[in-house]
């Protein structure tokens, strides 16, 4: 971890597809810049963990309005079902209603407020954060996603092939992108990240690159 010059305010936003590499890389520059981190998909996995948990058949407002009140870091963290198939697949389901996007965007203003932070998801360069200080994009080819999440499947001795992997992250990708609200795109100033062909300490030593010079640009030098 590098020590940076007390006051700096410093926002940075990434966005990208399903198992580019995004969470991964916003979790080493937290670490290595000391920014504060929000994971914003967390947000969604909640919401569709806890209607599936309270077996709700219709969504009214005073429901969702009752559940997403109360968000806190320690609520979404270290859930195991909240990373399940039949959550992962209902979170991007329920990421398309605007009501509920809107009941989340609240958590992530507040989040804002931090001096240095990261805010990691689809909308995040495009809505929660237009004005970030960086932008990142990141991308990654189709089969080595897969191959990637497969891994991480393998360790946690799930039953599940390549194939059922490239096709969900598929889908889940196709959805994220071409939904009405808030869809993934790149936006203008973004600057790409494609992981296809890092390991993860050259991913690393890239995001370190990018972010210093970013930081000097805004603050001269460190
Ligand atoms: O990032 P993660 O895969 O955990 O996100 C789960 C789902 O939440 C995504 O597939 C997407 O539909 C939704 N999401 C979103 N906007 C964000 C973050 C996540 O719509 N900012």
């Amino acid at each position: 971890m590098i020590k940076l010059k007390k006051n700096i305010y410093f926002s940075i936003a990434i966005d990208g597809d399903s198992a580019s590499g995004k969470t991964t890389g916003s979790k080493f520059i937290a670490k290595h810049f000391g920014f504060k981190l929000l994971t914003s998909g967390k947000l969604y996995r909640y919401v569709a963990f806890r209607i599936i948990k309270d077996n709700k058949k219709k969504l009214d407002n005073k429901y969702l309005k009752k559940i997403t009140k109360n968000i806190t870091f320690k609520k979404l963290q270290n859930n195991k079902m909240m990373y399940a198939d039949d959550v992962t697949t209902y979170a991007s389901s329920i990421a398309k209603i605007k009501f509920i996007r809107k009941l989340l965007n609240k958590f992530q203003k507040k989040f804002s407020k931090n001096k240095k932070f990261i805010i990691e998801g689809r909308d995040i360069g495009s809505k929660i954060l237009p004005n970030a200080d960086l932008k990142l994009f990141f991308k990654c080819s189709p089969a080595e996603k897969a191959k990637r999440r497969l891994r991480e499947y393998n360790k946690e001795k799930r039953k599940i092939t390549l194939q059922e992997v490239k096709k969900s992250l598929k889908k889940r990708d196709y959805s994220d992108k071409n939904r009405k609200e808030s869809p993934l795109l790149f936006v203008k100033g973004a600057v790409l990240v494609d992981t296809t062909n890092l390991t993860i300490k050259q991913m690393e030593a890239k995001l370190k690159k990018l972010v210093r010079e970013a930081i000097q640009k805004k603050y001269g030098n460190l």
